[in-house]
């Protein structure tokens, strides 16, 4: 069955406009990642996790606080932890910071969130997984999504038994990454089992892992029955992908990708303070350059650079074009109120 990626779908009342939609990645999907998205196509995008452990001890190490702009949704927030009280305490301060979804992480493969027994781990105790997802259910009003992998061993098809039950429990939307959480990012996503999922459940599933071209898009969406693609990866210092796979769009010129890697670097330094973006900022610079745009030894010294000050600096130098790109992007950005979510994001991330 073709499916246009450019149609709109929905999970319960929420609209996503079109198939896409932009993975939550921990230490990447900060506002300025998930506002480009959207501009860029994606339907729906999602933060990175938020700790509920935040709201029990507060002494969770963390990169900050989730902070939500009006230009944003549909947005699901993403929370993990492995008590269902404290889960849907967490979930009813979401829904008032104005997620449109929230959205349950059972897919963290990382050693310090499964031994707190959340994340992947909650594959293997689907008694609790179910408990987690009733509670968060009944304690919101907007929808609830479940992203999870296909279990915690190689081979396994725990997300097949699981997912079934979890759409009991509640859940109105089911995002399957299905590797491995011992697998982590290796080997391929197997989405034979994605296919599985969709005969078994009557709610969207959305195919996350390896959508890195229209084609693979078309074709995962063509042969699993999914409702739509989740794009991570691929997105990364490349919101250009996404409109590729979206509706077939041009490489971006040298002034476009210097201008969007600015903004993105002003951006990030509002929401998270020139002290901290300075750092988190360095991974970005070689996503965005790379990919043949720029001369590898150029990116090595922009990471170099003390601040984000003078990484602007020698982009303009490179790129003077950029100056007039930037501009317009700027002056047609929307200005949206903002809210701040009283829950930490953890450093622990991934899925
Ligand atoms: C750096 C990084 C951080 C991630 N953080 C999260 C996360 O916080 N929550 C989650 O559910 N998945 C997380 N994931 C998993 C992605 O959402 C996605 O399922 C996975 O990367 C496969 O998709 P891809 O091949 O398009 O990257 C993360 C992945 C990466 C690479």
């Amino acid at each position: 069955m073709h499916i246009d990626l450019e149609s709109p779908w929905n999970i319960g009342p929420v609209v996503a406009p079109t198939r896409v939609v932009l993975a939550p990645m921990a230490g990447v999907s900060v506002q300025a990642f998930r506002r480009q998205g959207r501009r860029f196509g994606a339907g729906l995008v999602c933060s990175e996790m938020v700790s509920c452990a935040g709201l029990s001890h507060g002494n969770e190490r963390t990169l900050g606080y989730l902070k939500i702009a009006s230009d944003e949704h549909p947005l699901a927030v993403q929370i993990f932890g492995s008590d269902p009280v404290v889960m849907a305490d967490a979930a009813r301060m979401v829904e008032a910071a104005g997620a449109d979804l929230v959205d349950v992480n059972f897919g963290c493969p990382v050693r310090k969130v499964t031994k707190t027994g959340a994340g992947a781990t909650l594959l293997d105790d689907p008694d609790r997984a179910c408990r987690i997802v009733e509670g968060v259910v009944n304690s919101v009003s907007v929808p609830v999504s479940v992203k999870m992998r296909r279990g915690l061993e190689n081979g396994s098809r725990a997300a097949l038994s699981v997912g079934p039950r979890l759409v009991e429990a509640g859940a109105s939307s089911l995002t399957l990454h299905p590797r491995s959480a011992r697998q982590m990012y290796t080997g391929t996503a197997d989405h034979s089992l994605t296919a599985e999922l969709v005969e078994l459940v009557d709610v969207p599933v959305i195919a996350s892992g390896d959508i890195t071209s229209r084609a693979r898009a078309q074709a995962v969406l063509a042969t699993t029955g999914a409702a739509a693609v989740m794009v991570g990866r691929a997105a990364q210092g490349n919101p250009w992908a996404i409109s590729a796979i979206v509706r077939e769009a041009a490489e971006p010129t040298r002034e476009e990708v210097v201008a969007e890697l600015i903004l993105f670097m002003r951006e990030t330094a509002r929401e998270l303070g020139f002290r901290r973006a300075t750092g988190f900022l360095k991974k970005f610079y070689g996503w965005y350059l790379g990919r043949g745009r720029f001369p590898k030894p150029f990116k090595q010294e922009l990471v170099r650079l003390g601040s984000i000050a003078e990484v602007e600096q020698r982009l303009f130098a490179a790129a003077p074009g950029a100056r007039d790109v930037l501009a317009v992007l700027e002056e047609t950005l929307p200005q949206g109120d903002e809210t701040t979510l009283d829950l930490p994001i953890s450093v622990y991330g991934g899925g």
